[in-house]
């Protein structure tokens, strides 16, 4: 099957509102949860504790509204795991990136991400993210449950779980950063995600496809 290279809005304008205010909630939950932990006081214990409280239901809502958009668009399918091609991504993150060898993945409109980065995406959004709503949303309710046997041992479970997660969340959050300097130039992939826009391979039917429905989406003229 030919393939030819086109700029082509491969992140739909929701899919980068959703991305970057999942950014800036994330960085302020995590910066007032850990005022909230004692790790620093740049803030004040109640002003943190309500910036938090706030946040954390403004990204609850943010992530039910983007996973009913990622089922009705079928965007969902980008994030079923595979292991094809997933050793290659490894050895080229662990060694070939040194010698500036190409990226073994070659994005398209099917798979706009490589094995490794759809299991990491896909750990965030099946382990980290529900671990951190799930225990958050019991911490939150604290006041509604206290009153059974056992409730203090309950609540410092929920507490080391919540603040293990945010640990697993800020790891995420940091090899997610530094991935993100390691494409053509060091802001490329910052810059595909505020303007859509990549330089991606595309069959004739997907070209044929764009032009007719999406005319828009295709940003060069060729
Ligand atoms: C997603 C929904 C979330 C909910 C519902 C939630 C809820 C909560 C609540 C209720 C508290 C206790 C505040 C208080 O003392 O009253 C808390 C503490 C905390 N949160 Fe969250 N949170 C969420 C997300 C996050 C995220 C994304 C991070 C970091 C990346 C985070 C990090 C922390 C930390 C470090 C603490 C302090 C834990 C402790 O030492 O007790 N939280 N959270």
């Amino acid at each position: 099957m030919e393939k030819v290279k086109h700029a082509v809005v491969i992140y739909a304008r929701y899919e980068r509102f959703w991305h970057w205010s999942q950014a800036i909630l994330i960085f302020v939950l995590a910066f007032s949860g850990f005022v909230i932990h004692g790790t620093f006081n740049l803030i004040d214990f109640e002003t943190a504790v309500n910036i938090h409280t706030y946040s954390a239901i403004a990204l609850i809502l943010l992530w039910l509204f983007t996973t009913f958009w990622n089922f009705t668009t079928g965007n969902w399918k980008q994030f079923l795991p595979r292991t094809q091609g997933l050793l290659a991504v490894i050895r080229y993150y662990a060694w070939d990136i040194l010698f500036g060898r190409p990226h073994p993945h070659t994005k398209t409109m099917r798979r706009k991400q490589n094995a490794l980065q759809g299991l990491s995406y896909l750990t965030f959004m099946i382990v980290i993210g529900p671990a951190l709503w799930v225990s958050g949303i019991i911490y939150l309710t604290y006041d509604l449950w206290n009153v059974i046997e056992g409730s203090q041992d309950i609540f410092q479970v929920v507490t080391f779980f919540h603040t293990a997660a945010a640990f697993m969340m800020m790891a995420f959050a940091f090899i997610h950063i530094y991935m993100t300097t390691t494409g053509k130039t060091p802001l490329h992939y910052i810059k595909t995600m505020i303007t859509g826009v990549e330089t991606i391979e595309l069959t004739a039917a997907e070209k044929a496809y764009f032009a007719e429905q999406h005319p828009k989406m295709l940003r060069d003229k060729e």
